[in-house]
């Protein structure tokens, strides 16, 4: 059964011991975010503030203060719950077999039919007339009204942080749905930090070319599959609400905004709907504590003019914190790394599997592995990689052979430290890197690198090369025993899980067989 909102969400959540009431005061200017910091870097709860206390000055008395959720996502477990299944890999098992099921196209052109196989028909959006969302509606909004959270120390206000954005492409009309961060400036005007190289940004181009508004929505809350969604890095033209459907095993069910011709998940928390006028002047956004975990430096980006705010009765506003990882977006990351590796795989089918170390907030670093066929296998890989979608971000790729466990990362830094010869391996590209990459010598180009760490074929000049050291499994399951009975409260063995040895680099010196 999908959520029918965020509430029964965080009903099941509780069931599961997985949620914590916050009664205590607490203020959403830095105090909820030092706390979900707290829960996040220890896989602990959701939290429910039940009670935020208003910064001073910061809220109008006579508006209600809504409850807060935080680190909802925070374990791959609830981010599984979230996704209305137990475990990752169904979803991604289920796509897998979609995919093979569809005529022999691109991998867009896959994702594109989908809505046309099968049962998948009945997983696209539904139109309905009318919704809980609807449940208040507030034609003179005041954005105060909200518990936005300041996150950190030298943030430029307050920010809301797991918004549904939702925009139209002013020439095909279809939809985009995005999470991008939205700074409050005033009581009805939100600065949009929709990235350059995201489709939000194309659509404002569009809109900026015909010289009209620009219709926006935000959406929060509601199915966490919908927030998931609005983070995933589908293409444009695919329809995130479309994936949450996919997700929810259900149709999401949409109404009509109020004030523009938007669509929006009628069982959503909250809706702030409004314009926003390419012809106006940019205004200044950030800085951000940011996921990267440095400020992201103040830029210009395009005003919102907020027309009207709707939401449910009993709305929660969902909210995260950013900043050094791990953060509880490193799961939400995870999801997209585990539903995308088979849409991946469908170009290149010679990926085994691939990994997103925390510590390389998802587009500084991504492990690799590969059944390797020829010599230039990996290289060829990595521009394959860095040409295919938001993967162009990724500014290091390691590749690896399909022995190396890369979800474990204490072996590929091992694998990888011990494989790679400095200059042979190593590939150093230009072109687009991601927005928030300080270290790039300008604003969103720079350098990406690729590391080869497979073993080396003597076409690429390899020597002979060496196999990890593996015990023989029946050896190592009676010396297991052994060991267990010799210290009885010894914890489950710690060594890497190796595969075994890719055939084609058996021989070595031979090459491919
Ligand atoms: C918590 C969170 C916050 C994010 N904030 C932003 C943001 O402020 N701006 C942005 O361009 N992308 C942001 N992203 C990444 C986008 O949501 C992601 O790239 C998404 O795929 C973009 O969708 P699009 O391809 O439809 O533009 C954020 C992601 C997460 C998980």
């Amino acid at each position: 059964m999908p959520y029918r909102s965020l509430r029964s969400f965080l009903e099941r959540l509780e069931r599961a011991g997985e949620l914590v009431r916050v009664t205590e005061p607490v203020d959403p200017v830095l105090e909820m975010a030092a706390l979900a910091d707290r829960a996040a870097k220890q896989e602990g709860p959701a939290l429910l503030f039940e009670n935020p206390q208003a910064a001073a000055g910061s809220t109008p008395s006579s508006r209600a203060i809504l409850p807060v959720a935080m680190n909802l996502f925070g374990t791959l477990r609830r981010t599984a719950w979230a996704l209305s299944c137990e475990d990752l890999e169904e979803p991604a098992a289920e796509l897998r077999a979609l995919l093979h099921m569809a005529p022999p196209v691109s991998f867009w052109e896959k994702l594109m039919m989908l809505p046309k196989l099968g049962k998948l028909a009945s997983y696209t959006p539904r139109h309905v007339g009318d919704g809980p969302v609807r449940e208040i509606v507030d034609r003179e909004p005041d954005l105060r009204s909200l518990p936005v959270l300041t996150t950190w120390p030298h943030d430029g206000g307050p920010f809301i942080t797991l918004p549904q954005v939702v925009t139209r492409d002013p020439e095909t009309g279809l939809r985009n749905v995005g999470m991008y961060r939205l700074q409050i400036l005033g009581p009805r005007q939100l600065a949009m930090h929709w990235q350059l190289h995201k489709t939000a940004t194309a659509h404002f181009r569009g809109y900026r070319k015909r010289g009209e508004r620009m219709p926006v929505a935000i959406a929060l809350g509601g199915d966490p599959a919908l927030t998931y969604s609005a983070s995933a890095p589908l293409p444009p033209g695919i329809d995130e609400y479309l994936f949450a459907g996919f997700l929810r095993k259900e149709g999401v069910p949409l109404v009509k905004c109020l004030t523009n011709d938007l669509e929006i998940p009628a069982e959503a928390d909250i809706v702030i709907e409004g314009f926003v006028d390419p012809a106006a002047p940019l205004v200044r956004e950030g800085p951000f504590g940011d996921h990267t975990g440095y400020y992201s430096l103040a830029d210009d980006y395009p005003v919102l003019e907020v027309t009207c705010i709707t939401r449910r009765g009993d709305a929660v506003y969902p909210a995260t914190v950013v900043g050094p990882p791990p953060m509880e977006d490193l799961w939400l990351g995870k999801a997209t790394e585990r539903l995308f590796l088979p849409l991946l795989q469908t170009v290149f089918p010679e990926v085994v599997d691939m990994s997103f170390p925390a510590e390389g907030v998802f587009h500084n670093l991504c492990f690799v592995s590969i059944r390797k066929e020829f010599p230039g296998h990996a290289k060829k890989l990595m521009h394959g990689l860095w040409g295919s979608g938001q993967m162009a971000n990724t500014k290091t790729l390691v590749v690896f052979d399909e022995d190396v466990d890369v979800q474990d990362h204490s072996q590929c830094a091992w694998r990888a430290f011990a494989n790679v010869d400095a200059r042979r391996d190593l590939v150093v590209v230009e072109g687009p890197v991601d927005v928030l990459d300080h270290a790039a010598p300008a604003f969103a180009l720079g350098a990406k690198m690729g590391v080869d760490a497979t073993r080396k074929w003597a076409e690429e000049g390899g020597r002979e090369w060496p196999e990890p050291c593996v015990h023989p499994p029946d050896l190592l399951a009676r010396m297991d025993a052994l060991y267990q009975r010799l210290v009885p409260q010894a914890p489950p063995p710690r060594r890497p899980k190796i595969g075994p040895p890719p055939a084609a680099s058996w021989s070595p010196r031979k090459g491919a067989a």
